[in-house]
Formats: structure tokens, C-alpha cells, sequence
């Protein structure tokens, strides 16, 4: 196949050059010149045309949106219900899902499962596999206790090879893992690189609105926690889903943060056994710690993203430290820890300003809603002073700078499944506090953190 010519286009300033430089010579800026392959014909993407635009292309029709009928979206549930429900009901048609994770989680177990569920369900399924040999993918679908599946495999890295087979076997859907080792032929930078990801992932996307054709993507995430590449991908696609949890711990969580067919936030649970991922269906007390006897920096909160509340330990540890104290957070937010230490300091009084603060999620979880803050600083001034918090001990609600405890959504549901776990103490946010008691359970309402630490004394 002949090449296109290339060019290097500059993210900042849209400005060009031939080849390569370290500076773009247009704005100045460094290291923001891509390649691309060049567009034909001269002066397309111009739109400066002092005539008028009539002679640049012709104009399309439009009709008013009350015109357009309004399609369901046709969905194929996976059978793997965890993953359904964070898809928002199955695969859509032409949709294009981009999954990330770190190295070793189990995107490519989950969705060799996911494919294996599929093809049974009687839709031709195609598994691009750029990391691993067919022989490795075989040996983890032995491990899987499903050898005998027809999930039809290529182990392809390039483009126009993996969109011509798919063009030839006209699977449903075609899963590529993963879209930083897949690599177009149009250009000469490196599989992995910005150029190259983002160029495949266009082609993909552009081959699944055209075909209708289902496309997962499998994508690498950095140690930051970003997906490598360009976060244009996170805009092409129709939905992202993120791994997450502890590679040590069993539990894993997939969370959709973003769905154009679905909601957002949505989450699923599975378990990483011996013979892959399984479904959790009831994941609320997953990621408590089991202590015989109270112990001093442990609070439980409820969270509840997506749809299912999930009740979660956060953990910390105070200690008296060196010159430079350190904050550290696990799975919460480390700015939004600052935060709440002078909000502590000012309004409550407790200081921490000379002393380490180490906070940490149970289990893995990122807990990114603000509902956390009641629970983290709870379980910081039960460290700091070495007193446990009673058994059967929750509280949530987010903290604003004034100290003031704002509620958190869906109060009730949260307080229900508490409940229902045999939780018998809530300290929650006024608002929040339900009209009717709930049965088991002795709700303190408070409006100031002030009034939270008060409470907590008196227990
Ligand atoms: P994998 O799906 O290869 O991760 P990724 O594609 O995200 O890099 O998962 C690999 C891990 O999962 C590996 O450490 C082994 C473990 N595993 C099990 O515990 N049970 C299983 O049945 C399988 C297939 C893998
Ligand atoms: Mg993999």
C-alpha cells in the first residue's frame, strides 16, 4: 500500500511543519508537534473564503429534530450481568467502549469471558489480541473452563490487517486488546505513541459507526491513573469503563465514567477467582475489614455511586512525624485531605500540623464523592486521640470550608443498607436524617463538624 504523506501538526497552535522538531515553529512551544497523515488536496481544512463558502461544498439538507424519529439503541447483554450493568443494559451496535485498568487486573480475562458469553448468545465475536500469542490466549481460556469456544481469535498488531479481517469475517463485535500496541502503517512513529493511538482509534471508531459493527477497546493506564495516550480517546468513544482495585485483594471494580448509553458512575463488582471473574451481586460489605474489637482510625461510611450502596472503611493513621509531616491518601482524594485537615484545625480544633496523616479505602476503592469527608475526619481524630470508634459506628457527609456538614444524595438508601447490615450508630448530615427511625438504628443529625465531634465524645 502506497504511504501518505505525514505531517506534524502542533496541539497547541494548529500550526504545521514537514518533519519533526522540538519546538513548533509557529507558537514556539515544545514538544507539542503529532504526526498525522496528511489530508489531500490543498487548503481543505482552510474556511476562509472571502467569496462565501457556496463554492467550497455543497450545502446539506436539514430538518427540524421534531422530524428525525428517535431510535432505541439495539443492546446484546453480555450474560455476564456485572458488566451489563455497567454497559447500561448489554453491547449497543456500533458502539465503541474503551476499557482501562492497570497491568494485570483482568480486562483481558474479563472480556475473553464477556466474548466466550457472547458468541455462545449466538453473535459472531473476533478477539484481536496484540499482547499476547493465540497459544497464551488459549491457555487462559483452558484456565477459564472454556476451551471449546468458537470466539474466533487474530493476533494482529496493524491496523489496515485487523480492519481488513474484520471487513472479511463480519464479526458483531470485535475486541482489541490493546489499542496502544496496535499500530497504523499511514504513520512512522511508534505503536504507543499519541499519534499512532489516536489515529487507530479514529479508524475503529469510524469503522463501528460505519458497520455497526460493536468495538471494545482495551487501554493502558499510566501510574497516575491516566489513560496512556491522548484523552481524546475518552471523546471518540461512546463509553469508558475503568478497573479498578487492589491487584492484591480479590475484589474488582469496574466503573463507567462515561456512557452515552447508560449511566455515569455506574459500577460492577466481580471477584478475580481461580477460574476468572465472577460476578458479585451483592457487594455492600465487601470492603469492610474484619476487626475482633474496635479499633482506634477506622470509620465506616456508606457511599453510593451508581446505584447500589456500598459501605467502606476508611482508615487512618496519625503519627507524630519529622521536620516535613506528610499526607498521603489511598483511593480518596489527597487535595480534598488537605482540605479537611484545616477545616478540622479551624473549626473543630483538632490539630494535625505537626504529626504524618495517612487515610486509605479499604479494599482498593477510589471514593471520589465528597460524601467521604465526615468519615475521614472522624477516623483522623479517633487516630490522633488512640479511641475507637464504637462497633456498629457510620457516618457520612460531605464538609464544606465554613465546617459546615452538607447532605449527602439519597441519605435514606444509605441509611437502609446500614441497616440492614446491623449498623446501630449513624452520625450523618440534618438534612439527611430521616423523618420516620429507622428500625436498629440511633441517627445523630448534625449541622456543624463542631456538633459531629461533640457526639463522637459522648458515645
Ligand atoms: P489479565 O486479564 O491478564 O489482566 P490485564 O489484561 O488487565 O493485564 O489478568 C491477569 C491476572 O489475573 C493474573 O495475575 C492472573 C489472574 N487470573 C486469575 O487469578 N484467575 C484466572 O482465572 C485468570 C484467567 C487470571
Ligand atoms: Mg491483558
Amino acid at each position: 500500500m502506497a504511504k501518505d504523506k505525514t505531517i506534524f501538526t502542533c496541539t497547541e497552535c494548529g500550526g504545521t511543519s514537514p518533519r519533526w522538531l522540538g519546538k513548533c515553529p509557529a507558537c514556539g512551544a515544545w514538544n507539542t508537534l503529532i504526526e498525522q497523515v496528511a489530508e489531500a488536496g490543498p487548503g481543505k481544512n482552510r474556511l476562509s473564503a472571502p467569496q462565501g463558502y457556496a463554492g467550497l461544498a455543497h450545502a446539506q439538507p436539514v430538518m427540524p429534530l421534531a422530524a428525525i424519529e428517535a431510535q432505541d439503541v439495539a443492546r446484546t447483554a453480555s450474560g455476564i450481568d456485572e458488566l451489563d450493568r455497567v454497559l447500561g443494559g448489554g453491547i449497543v451496535e456500533g458502539g465503541v467502549v474503551l476499557i482501562g485498568g492497570d497491568p494485570g487486573i483482568g480486562k483481558s480475562t474479563l472480556l475473553l469471558q464477556a466474548m466466550d458469553a457472547l458468541q455462545r448468545a449466538g453473535l459472531p465475536t473476533l478477539y484481536v489480541t496484540g499482547e499476547e500469542s493465540g497459544a497464551q490466549v488459549a491457555l487462559r481460556s483452558r484456565r477459564l473452563g472454556i476451551e471449546g469456544s468458537q470466539v474466533q481469535l487474530l493476533a494482529e498488531i496493524q491496523l489496515e490487517k485487523i480492519l481488513a479481517t474484520v471487513d472479511a469475517t463480519q464479526p458483531a463485535v470485535v475486541v482489541i486488546d490493546s489499542i496502544q500496541t496496535t499500530y497504523s502503517d499511514q504513520l512512522t512513529s511508534a505503536p504507543g505513541s499519541v499519534a499512532q493511538v489516536r489515529e487507530c482509534a479514529a479508524h475503529l471508531t469510524r469503522m463501528a459507526k460505519g458497520t455497526g459493527i460493536a468495538v471494545i477497546l482495551v487501554g493502558h493506564v499510566t501510574k497516575e491513573g491516566a489513560l496512556a495516550g491522548p484523552r481524546v480517546l475518552e471523546h471518540m468513544v461512546d463509553t469508558v469503563l475503568y478497573f479498578e482495585g487492589d491487584t492484591h485483594s480479590q475484589f474488582r471494580l469496574v466503573r463507567a465514567i462515561k456512557n452515552r448509553f447508560g449511566a455515569v458512575n455506574e459500577i460492577g463488582v466481580f471477584a478475580m477467582t481461580e477460574k476468572g471473574l465472577k460476578g458479585v451481586s451483592n457487594p455492600s460489605a465487601i470492603f469492610l475489614s474484619q476487626h475482633s474489637e474496635p479499633v482506634p482510625g477506622s470509620c465506616v461510611m456508606v457511599t453510593l455511586e451508581g446505584t447500589r450502596p456500598m459501605l467502606v472503611e476508611i482508615q487512618a493513621l496519625v503519627d507524630s512525624a519529622g521536620p516535613s509531616p506528610r499526607r498521603l491518601s489511598v483511593g480518596l482524594d489527597k487535595d480534598r485531605l488537605a482540605m479537611l485537615l484545616a477545616v478540622l484545625h479551624r473549626h473543630a480544633g483538632v490539630a494535625c500540623m505537626d504529626q504524618d496523616v495517612f487515610v486509605n479505602a479499604v479494599g482498593g476503592v477510589r471514593i471520589s464523592e465528597p460524601a467521604a469527608d465526615l468519615a475521614v475526619m472522624l477516623s483522623i481524630t479517633s487516630s490522633l486521640r488512640g479511641k475507637a470508634l464504637p462497633r456498629g459506628f457510620l457516618a457520612f457527609g460531605e464538609v464544606g470550608l465554613a465546617g459546615e456538614v452538607r447532605p449527602a444524595p439519597r441519605g435514606q438508601e444509605r441509611l437502609k443498607e446500614a441497616a440492614k447490615l446491623g449498623f446501630s450508630v449513624a452520625v450523618v448530615p440534618k438534612a439527611n436524617a430521616p423523618k420516620k427511625p429507622i428500625e436498629g438504628l440511633t441517627i445523630h443529625a448534625v449541622e456543624r463538624v463542631e456538633e459531629a465531634m461533640d457526639v463522637v465524645r459522648g458515645l
